[in-house]
């Protein structure tokens, strides 16, 4: 298991309360996979005790960065935030299973709501490097919140936009603009709301989807089950399934929602 003393590179607020940190953490680099989390120590003792999840946002393997993209919710994440160029952050992982690339003729289609761009964006890195194009549906409550835009367009990808309140493209939910013309393998990732419908949409129109979760975690590996979901056992019925090292990636048609 990897854990690393990474160094902090550059750290951004990209909006208020929306950060962008960059670290060197070269092995952790090189082994990552798009959907996978990196468990962070965000504060500089042990206080807080457990580390905070965090989507591995985007790599540079050559440079040996990883670059994490979180919202300021709580303790955790308003210390990580207080962290300054130069300062270490302790890190264990790559965590848990991610996205699987798309194979053969399949259209890899994006779907993200708001902060839900952040392990998507490292997806659409890897499919751009692979000379994939994707359509990636971008949802957010105002158009400000539109991340990455110009960044998704320059790795070669389309961008379809929604917004709550109509400021900038369709004027409603990231999921009914995608459902007017809904066709392609899906990747997902927003608010737990968000990835229901969504799973509605992938289901009713016999798509293939994944889709990345989010629960309160605690070790982050598999150990104290505090971060169950519930999934469809083979057979019938439901089972949980741990989504630190299940997931946070699930096929779309394994989760069950309540
Ligand atoms: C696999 C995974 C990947 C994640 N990736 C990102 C990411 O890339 N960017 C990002 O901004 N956030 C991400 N999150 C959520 C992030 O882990 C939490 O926002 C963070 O742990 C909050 O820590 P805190 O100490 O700041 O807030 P806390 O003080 O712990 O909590 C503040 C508030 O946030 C709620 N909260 C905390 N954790 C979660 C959670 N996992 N899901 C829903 N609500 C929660 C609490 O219930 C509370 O209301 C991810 C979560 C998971 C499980
Ligand atoms: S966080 Fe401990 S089992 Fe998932």
């Amino acid at each position: 298991m990897l854990i690393t003393d990474a160094e902090i590179i550059q750290q951004d607020e990209i909006l208020p309360g929306y950060y962008r940190v960059t670290l060197s953490a070269f092995l952790a680099a090189i082994a990552a996979k798009p959907g996978q989390f990196l468990h962070v120590r965000c504060g500089s003792t042990l206080d807080p005790l457990l580390r905070r999840p965090l989507s591995i946002h985007a790599v540079n393997r050559e440079r040996g960065e990883i670059s994490l993209f979180y919202r300021i919710v709580g303790r955790g994440t308003a210390l990580l935030a207080g962290k300054r160029k130069g300062e270490k952050v302790n890190l264990l992982g790559p965590l848990g299973s991610g996205f699987t690339m798309p194979v053969g003729v399949s259209a890899a289609v994006v779907v993200a709501g708001g902060i839900g761009i952040a392990p998507l964006y490292f997806l659409l890195q890897e499919l751009s490097a692979l000379k994939t194009c994707a359509d990636v549906f971008l949802g957010a409550s105002t158009s400000k919140q539109l991340f990455f835009t110009q960044e998704i367009e320059a790795l070669g990808h389309r961008i379809f936009s929604a917004t709550d309140d109509g400021s900038v493209g369709y004027h409603g939910t990231v999921v009914d603009l995608f459902e007017q013309n809904p066709a392609g393998r899906v990747y997902g990732c927003g608010p737990a709301g968000m990835l229901k419908r969504l799973s509605q949409v992938i289901k009713q129109n016999e798509l293939c989807g994944e889709l990345s979760l989010e629960e309160r975690m605690g070790c982050g590996v598999g150990a104290c089950l505090s971060c169950v979901c519930k999934t469809v056992n083979e057979g019938n019925g439901a089972r949980y399934s741990r989504v630190c090292v299940d997931g946070p990636v699930f096929p779309a048609g394994e989760v069950v929602w309540e």
